[in-house]
């Protein structure tokens, strides 16, 4: 999580399903970045030991050492989990299995009663990331209308809270692109193009361009009010503006020339030739002394860019000649 976007809300009761009347008592506001301890603490406000049901969680809850009591591997792998951190930081006394877990009281009363306790691998991915997004949703408040969410791809499709990926970021099940490919096996190949983005090289990620919990734009692009800004943001010489520029790069954006994953022509380039990409749009250029555009064979005439070199835009020439 982005420090600079602080979680907002910090619910204890995660699964208002189970326990709907709860939810109204349960639901803690995190303000200014600090977890109000108060319904979690003693009023006094006081360091205390860690007996769970004496230190004044709500009905229902019994805190994690309660759990860690009976599971105590999937306890021992969260100590570094970052949910514990930051139970940890905002000085709870660490309610933190409940939050996802719902209040385990009836679970623990019942021996371990399965029908008790909310098991997110058990659910349907919208009421999983109805959990998640208690607390997330603030930095990801798109996700809803996201073609992920849409598809049915949820939270725990590629995140995993228990069991992460070896050597992975942000608790994902695998690092990217594997994580991405083992779905959209049909853009794998487009990045083994004889030219393309290093994304298998790690140069790039996939994320650089897409955030995959949704944006405003197409295909998850990260921009939308600048569809560049998503490529200028690396190639930053050609952001502009320009006193000429060329209306295109302005217009439909980079990709109006460029394929963005990969190509079999060199620079990324949409067309087999510098001339076939002009001639997309330039198909009538009136032909001058320097153009013999419409004469037959002329796709093999001098490239355009040979003259017209700035064809990002010029601070120059009206015609992107310097
Ligand atoms: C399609 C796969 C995918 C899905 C679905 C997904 N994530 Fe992620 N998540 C990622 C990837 C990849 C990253 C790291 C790159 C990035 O930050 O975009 C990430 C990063 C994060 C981060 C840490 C960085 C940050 O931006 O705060 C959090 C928190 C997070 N995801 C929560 C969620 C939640 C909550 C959901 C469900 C509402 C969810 N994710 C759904 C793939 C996914
Ligand atoms: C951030 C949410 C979250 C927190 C906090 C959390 N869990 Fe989980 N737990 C999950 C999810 C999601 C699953 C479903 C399996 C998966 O995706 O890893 C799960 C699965 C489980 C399971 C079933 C394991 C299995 O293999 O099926 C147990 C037991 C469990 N959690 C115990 C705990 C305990 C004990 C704690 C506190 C130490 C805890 N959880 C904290 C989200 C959470
Ligand atoms: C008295 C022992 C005991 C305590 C305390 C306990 N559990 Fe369990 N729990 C069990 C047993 C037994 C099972 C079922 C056997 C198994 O799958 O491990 C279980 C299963 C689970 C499951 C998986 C349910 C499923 O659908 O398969 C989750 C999730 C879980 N516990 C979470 C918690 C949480 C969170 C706490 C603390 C609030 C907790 N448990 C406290 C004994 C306990
Ligand atoms: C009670 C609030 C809460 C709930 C519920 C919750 N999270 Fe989190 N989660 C947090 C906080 C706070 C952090 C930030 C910790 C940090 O900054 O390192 C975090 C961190 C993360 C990260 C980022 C880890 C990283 O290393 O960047 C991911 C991914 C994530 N949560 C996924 C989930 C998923 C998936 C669920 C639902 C199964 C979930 N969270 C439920 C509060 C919550
Ligand atoms: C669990 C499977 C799964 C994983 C993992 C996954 N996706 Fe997706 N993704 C889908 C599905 C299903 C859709 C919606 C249907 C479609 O457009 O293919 C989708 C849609 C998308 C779209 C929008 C496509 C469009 O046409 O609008 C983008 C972009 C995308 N995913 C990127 C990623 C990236 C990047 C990753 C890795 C960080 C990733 N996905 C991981 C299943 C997955
Ligand atoms: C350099 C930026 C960039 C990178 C890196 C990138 N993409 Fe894209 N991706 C785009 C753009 C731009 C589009 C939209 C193309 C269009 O509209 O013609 C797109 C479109 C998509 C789509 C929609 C279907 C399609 O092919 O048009 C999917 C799915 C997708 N990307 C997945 C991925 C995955 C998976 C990765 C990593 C392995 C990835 N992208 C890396 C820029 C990028
Ligand atoms: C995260 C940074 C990053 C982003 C975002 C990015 N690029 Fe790139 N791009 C690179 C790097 C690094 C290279 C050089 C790769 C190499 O050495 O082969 C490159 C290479 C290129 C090339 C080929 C250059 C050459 O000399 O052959 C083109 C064209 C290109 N990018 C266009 C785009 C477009 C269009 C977008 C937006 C859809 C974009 N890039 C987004 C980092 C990025
Ligand atoms: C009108 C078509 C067109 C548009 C739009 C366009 N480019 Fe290009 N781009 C080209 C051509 C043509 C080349 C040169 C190919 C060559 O030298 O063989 C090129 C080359 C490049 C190169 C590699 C060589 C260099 O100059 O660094 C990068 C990187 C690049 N473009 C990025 C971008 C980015 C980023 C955008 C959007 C801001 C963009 N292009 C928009 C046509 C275009
Ligand atoms: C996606 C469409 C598109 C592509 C591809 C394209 N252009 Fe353009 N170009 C335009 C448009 C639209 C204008 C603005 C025309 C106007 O203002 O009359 C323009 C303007 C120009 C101008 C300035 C003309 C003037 O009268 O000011 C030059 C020179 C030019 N383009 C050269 C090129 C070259 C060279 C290429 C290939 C590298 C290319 N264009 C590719 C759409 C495109
Ligand atoms: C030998 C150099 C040269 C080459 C090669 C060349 N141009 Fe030009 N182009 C010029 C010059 C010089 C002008 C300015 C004409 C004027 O001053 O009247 C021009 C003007 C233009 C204009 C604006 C005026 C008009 O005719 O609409 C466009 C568009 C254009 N060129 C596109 C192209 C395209 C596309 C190609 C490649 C297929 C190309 N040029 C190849 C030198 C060249």
């Amino acid at each position: 999580m982005n420090n600079q976007r602080p979680v907002t809300r910090l619910p204890i009761c995660a699964a208002p399903d189970l326990w709907p009347g709860l939810r109204v008592f349960l639901i803690l506001i995190l303000a200014a970045g600090f977890f109000s301890a108060a319904a979690l603490a003693s009023p006094a406000n006081e360091k205390k030991a860690a007996t769970p049901a004496a230190a004044g969680l709500p009905a229902g809850y019994v805190g994690s050492e309660t759990c860690a009591g009976c599971h105590e591997a999937v306890a021992k792998g969260f100590e570094d989990n970052p949910h514990t951190k930051m139970v940890l930081q905002h000085g709870s006394n660490g309610v933190t299995c409940e939050n996802c877990h719902g209040a385990g009281q009836a679970h623990v009363e019942g021996g371990g009663d399965i029908s008790k306790i909310f098991n997110p691998a058990k659910h349907s991915n919208k009421e999983v990331n109805a959990t998640c997004e208690k607390c997330h949703a603030s930095t990801h408040p798109n996700f809803d209308r996201s073609p992920h969410a849409k598809a049915d791809v949820g939270c725990i499709s590629c995140h995993s809270v228990h069991a992460p990926g070896k050597n992975t970021e942000h608790l994902l099940k695998a690092s990217q692109p594997t994580l991405c490919f083992q779905c959209h096996n049909d853009q794998k190949p487009q990045f083994n193009m004889p030219f393309h983005h290093k994304v298998n090289e790690g140069a790039v990620n996939c994320s650089d361009c897409h955030d995959v919990h949704g944006t405003f734009g197409n295909s998850n692009l990260r921009s939308t009010a600048d569809q560049n800004a998503i490529c200028t943001k690396c190639h930053m010489e050609k952001r502009g503006p320009f006193i000429f520029e060329h209306a295109p790069v302005k217009g439909d954006g980079c990709i109006s020339c460029h394929t963005p994953h990969g190509s079999q022509n060199a620079r990324l380039l949409n067309a087999p030739s510098v001339n076939a990409v002009c001639r997309q749009c330039h198909s009538s250029v009136v032909a001058g002394s320097m153009h013999n555009l419409n004469a037959a064979g002329s796709s093999d005439v001098t490239p355009c860019i040979d003259c017209h070199t700035m064809v990002h835009g010029s601070n120059l020439d009206r015609y992107l000649k310097r």
